[in-house]
């Protein structure tokens, strides 16, 4: 089943990726889709705020992929924007990332053409003028858990904030 959420402004990204990140500490493969400027990397952000890294996140365009070796685990951020060829992947020895402890984050995965090993979950940003519409899929039962305690603790976060605002009007 696909879950879909607006995400208002980047902060609203952010704690989604944090969110989900909760449920990735066991790893997983995360395919994310959407166009230029979508808000891919802002997710990851907040994926890897969860796993304890708070520094600068860029796409790794050039090199293809980053590698966040934590103390929660290994997670490693591809960017195959620019891949020229998918058999690059083998070039770069692709099979070790994908290993299945391991939390490897795909942006721009329909650029490989197939080679890659198949996703958890595939996540689509749809760009919307101010805001995203996030798309969850599970692909694995693994995913199909992912997503379901992604969407709980989403909604819980999301009642909180909406109670706090509440609040700020009954004071008023
Ligand atoms: N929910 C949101 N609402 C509005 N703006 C957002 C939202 N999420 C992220 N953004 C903004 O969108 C812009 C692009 O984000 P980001 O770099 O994450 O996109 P991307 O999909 O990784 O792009 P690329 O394909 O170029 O790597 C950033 O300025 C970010 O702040
Ligand atoms: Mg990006």
């Amino acid at each position: 089943m696909e879950h879909e959420v607006q995400l208002k402004n980047e902060g609203d990204t952010i704690r989604f990726g944090a969110s989900l990140g909760e449920f990735l500490l066991g790893g997983g493969r995360v395919y994310i889709k959407g166009n230029l400027g979508a808000g891919k990397t802002t997710l990851c952000r907040g994926i890897l705020r969860k796993f304890g890294f708070f520094g600068a996140v860029k796409s790794p365009t050039f090199t293809l992929v980053e590698p966040y070796e934590l103390e929660t685990g290994t997670i490693y951020h591809f960017d195959l924007y620019r891949l020229a060829d998918p058999d690059e992947l083998e070039y770069i020895g692709m099979d070790e990332y994908f290993e299945v402890c391991n939390l490897c984050l795909v942006e721009w995965p329909e650029r490989a053409d197939g080679k890659l090993p198949g996703a958890d979950l595939e996540i689509e940003l749809i760009l919307k003028n101010r805001s995203r519409d996030i798309i969850l899929r599970p692909i694995t039962c693994k995913g199909k858990t992912i997503c379901e305690n992604t969407m709980n603790s989403w909604l819980v976060s999301e009642n909180i904030s909406g109670r706090e605002v509440f609040r700020e009007d009954e004071s008023i």
